[in-house]
């Protein structure tokens, strides 16, 4: 890029700027850092019963066992703060004590903690640790707990459990066409690539955490509150994150004990967790149920509008997925109806995974949406449209910018949709039964704060510096690209640094909130430096805050899905030919990453579809999958031809950047476009996910 040249660099679809790090293995994550060969490796022991009490622990073997330095349980355990406070605003950064207690609140809970000179010894010494328990009878049925579920007051972050417009029962009863129908969605887990791991070292008072995170400033307060230090002795690195999808907003033992072992034996600690500890002692998504209700006129207007949830929460904590927010917003109806009750199990902790809420709210939704184009003979595409609403229907103010009309008309053109054959099971190729699908997608957009230091170098370059994490999203690329363009320079005169609390402060990557947030902050720090430059200004600091979004709009991105399936006649096998998803998420800040955002959140829709769920094993309160061998995920085999299109949108409401999240909006509403498409395919209704071959047949 010429040096002359205006950069005008933010949009296109540039290359990583860490992508050949990572390839070439040179980028460094938690668990790989070393210091000089000094490091001990640490592994957690979990609890092999659901629920009750640690009646004794006998470490004599495991610290016997050739180079171990340490074992610790719930005996030797130095004191540390109470877990929680439950009710903190920031619920990532709470006090995350280990081996405090000898309750056992869940199956795998951990339980205790051997640490050795290499990883091999500290596994087989953690096998040696006998445990004997006092079992009780845990509750780990979400169905059969339905019945003694909790009104949760308010749903995080989204306002209350319950909303009522109008008069929904009456509204209902006596609507011309109506649909009633349940839906369940299971147990799914995130299973990053990279398991959740960290390597902590101690300097004095001065405590160091490499950790895989999605947060910096969140765990650097919770792990100060969890030694009772100051937050300033707690400095969290987290340069490298190999995904996260909500389960890496919290963190977890990994941390703590590692920075227990690292201060008893005065000498730096890893600690990764194995994959089956990613499944029960990180968090996970609800199950849930969920009733849709709709009412609609002949014409297919909704003139009443309801889902109603129920999820689990784990026995301990306060979490509840916000499973109908999807429904306050999404289309018009005069007369309307949400509510959250939640169950509490001894299960392990369910929280935030990718699109918390719409992501299993809509599989309802816009299933039952389709059941109601049918039962009204009306094409899917077109009730939707004549559902669509300039402002949100439960609050009075209209959306800063929605294009879901657009993306399904652009979709359907794109998609050959007018070649759908309306009556099921219509269209075969050999074997196959052959539909089409469609969804609409909504997800929630906010701005988070935060602030970013950019400062001019001697050479001429400039530096960028923010406690932001780049969980494999692409926050590297999208800055430099922002800094390079609001600075007028080339990229590669750009270096964005991440990933450490001594950088400015923000609310890391998560609700999609990442790039607008950090971004942001970036624009606002490089637009002071660059007009500070004449008087001889060389840094800057530029913050954002959630109140930059207008709060006379409501903010969502839209989109629209289209699958098409084949579904085997024989064995019911489902194979998802093509999807398209059209979105509007206002200003695209990188084309190639925006895209593969997309993509990795449609095909997360084929898994929420067709292969994710885990279950109880209600006898241990255990996962019944514990690895990916058993927990099936999308992978290239399972996706056919995919193609995303993001609309032109501009959104002059939309905050400093005018960009919406796309990290959670492709997987919004993509699931139900296969379970459509299914549907069109076979004329079978399947609303228990995922649709596995048995429920085909
Ligand atoms: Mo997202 S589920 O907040 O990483």
């Amino acid at each position: 890029m010429a040096e002359s040249k205006r950069a005008d660099v933010i949009g296109l679809p540039l290359d990583r700027i860490d992508g050949r790090l990572k390839v070439t293995g040179r980028a460094t994550y938690a668990f790989e850092y070393a210091t000089q060969g000094s490091v001990a490796y640490g592994v957690i022991v979990s609890a092999a019963i659901g629920k009750g009490r640690i009646l004794r622990i006998d470490t004599r073997d495991a610290q016997h066992a050739p180079r171990v330095l340490l074992v610790l349980t719930k005996d030797n355990a130095p004191p540390q703060t109470p877990w929680g406070p439950v009710d903190l605003p920031d619920r990532f950064a709470r006090a995350e004590p280990a081996l405090d207690t000898d309750e056992v609140l869940y199956f795998g809970f951990p339980v205790a903690f051997v640490v050795a000179e290499t990883f091999e010894q500290a596994t087989a010494a953690a096998a040696m640790v006998r445990i004997q328990y006092d079992p009780m009878p845990g509750d780990y049925d979400l169905h059969a707990a339905g019945p003694s579920a909790e009104n949760p007051g308010r749903i995080d972050g989204n306002g209350p459990a319950d909303s009522a417009v109008g008069d929904f029962e009456s509204a209902f009863a006596s609507a011309p066409v109506q649909i009633d129908a349940h839906y369940t969605t299971p147990h799914q887990h995130q299973a990053p690539m990279e398991p959740h791991a960290t390597m902590a070292a101690w300097e004095g008072e001065m405590l160091t955490v490499h950790t895989s995170a999605q947060l910096t400033t969140s765990p650097q307060e919770g792990l100060a509150r969890t030694f009772n230090t100051p937050k300033e002795n707690v400095r969290i690195i987290t340069r490298y994150v190999g995904g996260g999808f909500g389960s890496k907003l919290p963190y977890y033992v990994d941390a703590t004990l590692a920075a227990i072992g690292a201060r008893t034996l005065g000498r730096p600690v890893k600690v990764a967790m194995t994959r089956p500890q990613v499944f029960y002692t990180t968090t996970h998504r609800t199950a849930s149920e969920q009733h849709v209700r709709l009412g609609a006129d002949r014409d297919g207007r909704l003139t009443a509008y309801g889902q109603e949830a129920l999820v689990h929460c784990a026995r301990f904590d306060l979490f509840t997925e916000p499973v109908c927010d999807a429904a306050r917003r999404l289309y018009a109806a005069p007369n309307r109806l949400t509510r959250h009750r939640r169950a509490k199990l001894d299960l392990p902790r369910s929280d935030s995974m990718r699109a918390p809420g719409e992501a299993i709210g809509l599989l309802g939704l816009e299933c039952a949406m389709d059941e109601l184009a049918e039962a009204l003979d009306l094409d899917p595409v077109e009730l939707r449209l004549r559902n669509d609403t300039s402002s949100d229907p439960e609050q009075d103010r209209p959306f800063a910018s929605r294009h879901l009309a657009e993306a399904l008309r652009e979709g359907a053109a794109r998609f050959g949709w007018n070649k759908r054959v309306a009556k099921p099971a219509s269209v075969r190729d050999r074997r196959w039964l052959v539909g089409l699908g469609v969804a609409s997608a909504i997800r929630g957009d906010i701005l988070q704060s935060a602030t970013a230091r950019a400062r001019l170098e001697n050479d001429g370059k400039i530096t960028i510096e923010l406690a932001m994490t780049d969980i494999g999203t692409g926050s590297y690329t999208i800055l430099t690209q922002i800094a390079a363009d609001t600075m007028e320079l080339p990229v590669d005169r750009v270096t964005v640094r991440l990933g450490d609390t001594r950088f400015p402060p923000t609310a890391g990557s998560g609700g999609s909130f990442g790039a607008a947030t950090s971004g942001s902050a970036v624009l606002a720090a490089c637009r002071k430096l660059k007009a500070g430059l004449a008087s001889g200004m060389t840094e800057s600091l530029g913050s954002v805050t959630p109140a930059d979004l207008d709060e006379a709009y409501s903010h969502a991105g839209f989109g629209a899905h289209f699958a098409e399936v084949c579904v085997d006649r024989d064995t019911g096998e489902v194979r998802v030919r093509r999807m398209l998803g059209v979105f509007a998420a206002g200003r695209i800040l990188n084309a190639k990453t925006a895209r593969s955002q997309m993509i990795g959140g449609m095909t997360w829709g084929i898994g929420s579809a067709l292969l994710e769920e885990n279950h109880v094993d209600s006898r241990f309160g255990s996962f019944i999958n514990q690895d990916l061998a058993n927990y099936h995920v999308a992978v290239n085999a399972d996706v056919g031809a995919m193609e995303v299109v993001f609309l032109d949108e501009a959104d002059p409401h939309g905050g400093p950047l005018g960009s919406k999240g796309v990290g959670e909006l492709g997987i919004c509403g993509a699931g139900a476009a296969i379970m459509n498409a299914i549907h069109n395919a076979t004329g079978a209704r399947i609303r228990d996910f995922p649709a596995t071959p048995d429920k085909l047949l």
